[in-house]
């Protein structure tokens, strides 16, 4: 077997098939913002490895951390032990999510741990009695990840629902609101919510949502007052909250947790992604004293979910050093930094014929274009530039990692700019 075909012929890439005619590029180290590639070419990465390395590659505290945990154990199983990076990274999580969230859930990825919230609401219910009380109402282009019960409450039309229908759970579906980042939301908006909660609440386990952001089904920023009066009505209903937090916390949207433009605190809540800084595979569910009560008080008495890797010894240190990492830097101000200079280089592109808009948030740069990219070919155009950009249909977007200098930012936004100024 020739090793220069191992990859092409034998390797599923996300999203692709084998033998696929796109490109896909060999990276041998990675450093800081940058990509070392194995012709010694160097991109400096917009995408943070799709949200998660908030510090960059090869940071120096993480790697000492993590050595010094891979001499005492990298893992352990967690059923009937436990050990200090858990019982650390714990006491660390419930300190700084919202403070009703005090029960915690860990898991290998956010697609589990979106599973495992969905479990969490169920067996709730169960618990009460309302065994009826198994569905959940999602927003349109919402993407909560590509296991079953998490395909069951991303968007219909944009996810695998065709493919998957008669194996995939039919929830509720409802528009997601028009109203943007930073203005007031109607209450026409929220008359679909109320609609289906005033006549389906008996069936509704909760309601899924990414707050503020919804990621990969649209980088669509929306209005927080929505996100207060949903709660406010699940809670009218008696329906569980469950936010996902995946892709927006540890500081993406310019707040630690993105809830927190809501002032809003949900029943369950899901982390992972930057969770780790990157480093490791790592989630969990978060939520209340009184979901996990009612849970241990029902039948069968206990929580019914329990992975192999479960609170992974060497992930839950990276997780806890990222987190301090973060805590630590004025992390605030550079992603202000970055939102300020990716406003002032990305709006040009509002002026091109084929931009449709261009929407800034926190670090969260996005243009949107009339007309999906041709991916196989302008990530040809990005990597021959000297930066690491995976535009996904009609979206062009960075997010970079939070220690990501001027200069080299500066580079990643004329990248964009020069490359769409040519699909004018
Ligand atoms: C909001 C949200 N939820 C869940 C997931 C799934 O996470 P994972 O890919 O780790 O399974 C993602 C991944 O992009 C996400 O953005």
């Amino acid at each position: 077997m020739n090793n220069d075909n191992i990859d092409k012929d034998h390797i599923w890439h996300p999203y692709s098939a084998i033998n696929s005619d796109l490109p896909v590029y060999e990276v041998a180290s990675a450093d800081g913002v940058r990509l070392k590639l194995k012709d010694g070419k160097e991109l400096i990465d917009g995408m943070s490895s799709w949200w998660c390395m908030i510090h960059g590659y090869n940071h120096p505290q993480m790697n000492e951390a993590l050595t010094k945990q891979i001499k005492k154990m990298s893992h352990v199983m967690f059923g009937g032990l436990t050990h200090q990076p858990a019982i650390e990274l714990t006491k660390k999580l419930i300190e700084i999510t919202p403070t009703a969230l005090q029960k915690v859930f860990y898991s290998d990825s956010g697609s589990v741990a979106v599973e495992v919230a969905m479990k969490m609401a169920i067996q709730y219910w169960h618990a009460k009695g309302d065994i009826e009380k198994n569905h959940f109402i999602s927003l349109r282009s919402a993407y909560h990840g590509d296991t079953f019960a998490a395909m069951s409450v991303s968007d219909p039309d944009t996810g695998m629902h065709s493919l998957f229908k008669d194996t995939i759970t039919h929830q509720i579906f409802i528009e997601r609101p028009n109203a943007r980042f930073g203005e007031p939301c109607n209450q026409e908006q929220l008359n679909e919510l109320e609609h289906v909660l005033k006549n389906h609440a008996d069936e509704i386990a909760a309601l899924i949502i990414e707050p503020i952001v919804q990621g990969a089904g649209g980088m669509w920023f929306y209005s927080a007052d929505y996100i207060k009066k949903a709660k406010v009505l699940c809670d009218k209903y008696n329906v569980l909250t469950i936010f996902d937090e995946i892709a927006t916390g540890f500081g993406r949207t310019g707040k630690l947790f993105a809830c927190e433009y809501a002032d809003v605190s949900p029943d369950i809540m899901c982390i992972g992604k930057a969770l780790t800084g990157g480093y490791l595979t790592l989630a969990a569910t978060l939520t209340t004293e009184e979901v996990s009560t009612t849970i241990d008080k029902g039948d069968p008495g206990v929580f019914m979910h329990g992975p192999t890797f479960m609170a992974n010894p060497l992930a839950c240190t990276a997780a806890l050093t990222s987190i301090n990492l973060l805590l630590e830097s004025n992390w605030e101000d550079k992603i202000q930094n970055i939102k300020q200079q990716m406003l002032e280089g990305l709006n040009i592109c509002k002026t091109f014929d084929s931009v449709n808009e261009v929407r800034i948030l926190g670090a969260i740069g996005v243009v949107e274009m009339k007309y999906a990219v041709d991916m196989a070919a302008i990530t040809k155009e990005f990597v021959n530039a000297g930066v690491w950009v995976r535009p996904f249909g009609k979206l062009v977007y960075l997010m970079p990692p939070y220690i990501i200098e001027k200069e080299d930012l500066g580079k990643l936004i004329n990248a964009v700019v020069n490359i769409l100024k040519k699909y004018t």
